[in-house]
């Protein structure tokens, strides 16, 4: 089996052999359906029969695997594409460190591992969900091809997870599958299973939000769970890093050009002062401030992503050697951590605190404080457009104990600077943190669709370079 090609041939894209794995092949064309149903009942809203020029992976080559070319979403090849196996892995952290990498499940982590894929596999569609509205109000035939590219491949992410469920789960995983396709974001009884995958994504500057926090969130999940002991999450993981990147490039970039989109419409209007909001909002851009609001938003719903601050289930999920620190195999330490301990900011006696904390029960907070960093970088590039224009204003990640509905610090008010508050203090400061009623309709305001090849709507700068080097008229939806 060319494990580098994928075989095109049947229902089901897959590098995995499924030709000669008639169980899974049966059971993976029976959840077909109800999947393409799905789609259709809550995928893109309105663009179903469109021409989208899309990307679709047809190798785990890195040098060259993926083709663009026009497709209907409905039409689009979702397959099961794995990482090539690496002889002689071991597992490389926890209690069986130095055994050979399992290729079945072990019995003893059945139940815990069956939870860290449906957790990872339910995000999946739950932002497809979050987003169906968007394509309506794009600001242009780019962003929207990028939108729906980010969909169609969450689509695949949801595929590879329940091929897992399918392959080593038995009837469990064929009911989980089943069950992905049953709840719904936001839904009063069957909701998405974290809290983040419910909230709404009623704009473009939310989507962009969204794509830099919380796929990034789930880039750090998928990133410790390349690490695990179980061979086929590794692998399946480690080819989904390949699509993610692209979904954190449309959030950074996306936000890239609207700060630049307003800063450069104050400058032209001679306005120095970003919070004169009610002036800058008259050019018809969004203010930096509300910006910095929105991000304060996504942020915080992305931190809760990490869980508690102290967590038994991740000291076991490592021990076990099924989910691994964030670039475990590039770590220099004994790689089961048994007697280290680990920084955590923590609330005690009302203050917030720094306390070194067993390693092992402290791993959400590694993992956060790696997520953190990596969403500095990007906010660093953020103020370098504006410093550019020569605008005076700092765009800035919260502190985390700011806006929570998780761990220790869902127990107090803090601001974005990580002060301690009232319960007063918090609503009558609240809308100067986060959006208020007022933020989003005018931010709705602006979201009039731009579907003109080349054009972009009135608040937003145009892409540096178009996808496969595609140029600026280039028509990446054909609306149908
Ligand atoms: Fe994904
Ligand atoms: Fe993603």
């Amino acid at each position: 089996m060319n494990i580098v090609n994928v075989d095109y041939d049947g229902l089901i894209p897959n590098n995995v052999g499924l030709g000669s794995d008639v169980r899974v092949k049966r059971a993976l064309e029976k959840w077909h359906p109800g999947y393409i149903n799905w789609w259709n009942d809550m995928g893109p809203d309105g663009f179903q029969s469109s021409l989208v020029y899309l990307r679709t992976a047809i190798s785990v080559d890195p040098k060259g695997w993926a083709k663009f070319d026009y497709v209907k979403m409905p039409d689009y090849r979702w397959g099961i594409l794995l990482a090539p196996q690496q002889e002689g892995r071991k597992v490389n952290f926890g209690a069986h460190k130095g055994e050979p990498a399992w290729q079945e499940v072990p019995g003893e982590y059945r139940a815990m591992l069956r939870r860290l894929v449906v957790i990872q596999g339910d995000t999946e569609p739950a932002s497809v969900e979050q987003q169906r509205h968007l394509g309506k109000t794009a600001p242009s035939l780019y962003d929207m091809r990028n939108l729906f590219q980010v969909n169609v491949e969450e689509g695949r992410h949801l595929w590879a997870m329940v091929y897992l469920l399918h392959k080593y789960f038995g009837t469990e995983g064929r009911d989980e599958a089943d069950a992905l396709l049953e709840r719904r974001s936001g839904d009063a009884d069957t909701p998405r299973m974290l809290g983040a995958f419910n909230e709404k994504t009623p704009d473009w500057l939310s989507f962009f939000m969204f794509t830099y926090f919380t796929d990034r969130d789930g880039k750090m999940q998928l990133e410790a769970q390349a690490q695990s002991g179980f061979d086929p999450l590794s692998r399946t993981c480690r080819f989904m890093l390949t699509e993610e990147a692209h979904h954190m490039f449309v959030g950074e970039t996306g936000v890239t050009r609207i700060v630049q989109k307003t800063c450069e419409a104050m400058k032209d209007a001679g306005i120095d002062d970003p919070n004169d909001i009610e002036k800058v909002r008259k050019l018809g851009v969004i203010d930096l401030p509300t910006i910095q609001k929105k991000l304060n938003m996504h942020c915080s719903l992305s931190l809760d992503l990490f869980g508690n601050e102290i967590s038994t289930n991740a000291a076991n999920a490592y021990h076990s050697g099924l989910k691994g620190r964030f670039r475990e195999d590039r770590l220099d330490d004994d790689h089961t951590l048994e007697s280290s301990t680990y920084p955590v900011t923590r609330l005690k006696d009302g203050k917030i605190v720094m306390e070194d904390t067993p390693a092992l029960s402290s791993l959400n907070m590694r993992l956060r404080d790696d997520y953190l960093k990596d969403c500095s970088l990007g906010i660093g590039r953020w103020n370098k457009t504006i410093e550019a224009t020569g605008v005076k204003f700092e765009l800035k990640l919260p502190h985390q104990a700011f806006h929570r509905q998780i761990g220790e610090f869902s127990k107090i008010k803090a601001d974005p600077a990580g002060v301690i508050m009232s319960d007063g203090e918090w609503d009558k400061k609240r809308n100067d943190f986060l959006p208020s009623d007022g933020d989003r309709d005018y931010i709705e305001s602006l979201m009039q669709p731009e579907v003109e090849p080349g054009k972009f709507a009135g608040w937003i700068a145009p892409p540096k370079v178009g996808i496969d080097n595609k140029p600026g008229d280039f028509e990446y939806v054909k609306l149908a």
